[in-house]
């Protein structure tokens, strides 16, 4: 089996380092809630076995880019109630999904589209899938824009 089928079968979709970085000007992460020590974007993280989910994000600003799996929508969910934290999630572009409808559209404060498709790292190729980006919780991203990002796409 070859290291893309591998990483795509097991949902680590890691982040590109300069998409990464872009938005961390912009933000200044300090949580990463869904990691592998191997693959963190950020030296506070939570791996599977802390549970992500389950640990309060409450004061951080997070990068979230979670487990494309059937889990996804709960994260999405934690991210959008997650309030007294922003949170930055990065995920499959997929607007027909119940995720999307239930929690994205109505209490999103920012969704970027991405042009073309990612390469994620790792990956040879570009990901069949669109990606966006989704800010939660205005308030706590202290009015953060990331329009010079949107510039540079
Ligand atoms: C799409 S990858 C993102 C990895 C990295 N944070 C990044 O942005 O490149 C999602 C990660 O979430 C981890 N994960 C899965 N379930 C988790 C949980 N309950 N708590 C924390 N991390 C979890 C997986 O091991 C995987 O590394």
């Amino acid at each position: 089996m070859s290291n893309i089928h591998f990483k795509s079968e097991s949902n680590e979709w890691e982040t590109p380092q300069d998409l990464y970085n872009k938005l961390d000007e912009q933000y200044g992460f300090t949580l990463d809630p869904c990691a592998t020590p191997s693959n963190a974007k950020h030296d506070n993280f939570y791996t599977r076995e802390d549970d992500g989910l389950t640990k309060s994000w409450k004061g951080h600003v997070v990068f979230m880019n979670p487990p494309y799996g059937r889990e996804i929508g709960k994260w999405i969910k934690k991210a959008s109630e997650e309030k007294g934290a922003c949170v930055v999630c990065l995920i499959p572009s997929r607007t027909d999904t119940k995720y999307w409808h239930d929690y994205i559209f109505p209490h999103a404060h920012k969704i970027m589209f991405l042009k073309g498709r990612l390469k994620f790292n790792g990956h040879k190729n570009s990901a069949p899938f669109p990606s966006a980006i989704v800010v939660f919780d205005y308030m706590a991203c202290g009015g953060s824009y990331i329009g010079a990002y949107e510039k540079q796409m």
